[in-house]
């Protein structure tokens, strides 16, 4: 388990200065497109899924990772899309990025009061995408029983910005 999440980790690339000088960008598309390396992901993001009813994705990388990770743990998914994308929005969250800002939208009709939803995302880097996307999943009355990452910044504490929202990062950097 270690070797492959090494592999994982050799097919991280580094972009210095992306989408802007001063961000060193994780290019985690390598992983994804490496069957064994997206196996691996996967498969560890859900064995954390536990007893949740909803996998939920973040626009738009985690998508990739939501929906492979909902059919092996058995469950259904929910996008959390960026604004303006939703016919019927459930609920609305603007939020700070490491560069720029943002505004996250849940669907209506995906979460019933009470559903217990794993949260996921390709990358925890200021934590301020994943902590707006755990608000709005409060806001409709879900119960988030974790979050799951593939690659956590660690430099960037964004952990500390999620509270009591349990927090796995398969690979941290
Ligand atoms: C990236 C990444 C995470 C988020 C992490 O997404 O995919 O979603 O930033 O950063 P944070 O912890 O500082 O909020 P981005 O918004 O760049 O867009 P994308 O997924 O649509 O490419
Ligand atoms: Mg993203």
């Amino acid at each position: 388990e270690d070797a492959d999440l090494a592999r994982v980790a050799e097919l991280v690339r580094d972009v210095p200065d992306h989408p802007s000088p001063g961000i060193l960008f994780r290019d985690i598309t390598p992983v994804l497109a490496d069957a064994a390396a997206f196996t691996v992901v996967t498969t560890e993001l859900a064995s954390l899924v536990g007893d949740a009813d909803l996998v939920a994705g973040v626009e738009a990388r985690g998508f990739l990772l939501a929906a492979a990770v909902a059919v092996v743990a058995g469950t259904g998914v929910v996008p959390v899309r960026k604004a303006g994308k939703l016919p019927r929005v459930a609920a609305s969250r603007t939020y700070e990025l490491e560069y720029g800002s943002a505004t996250l939208e849940l669907p209506a009709d995906t979460i019933a009061p009470g559903a217990r939803v794993f949260l996921v995302d390709d990358v925890l880097a200021t934590g301020g995408t994943a902590a707006a996307a755990v608000d709005l999943l409060t806001d409709v009355g879900a119960t988030v029983v974790g979050f799951g990452t593939l690659l956590e910044i660690t430099a960037l504490d964004g952990r500390e910005r999620l509270g009591d929202t349990r927090v796995d990062a398969l690979l941290r950097v």
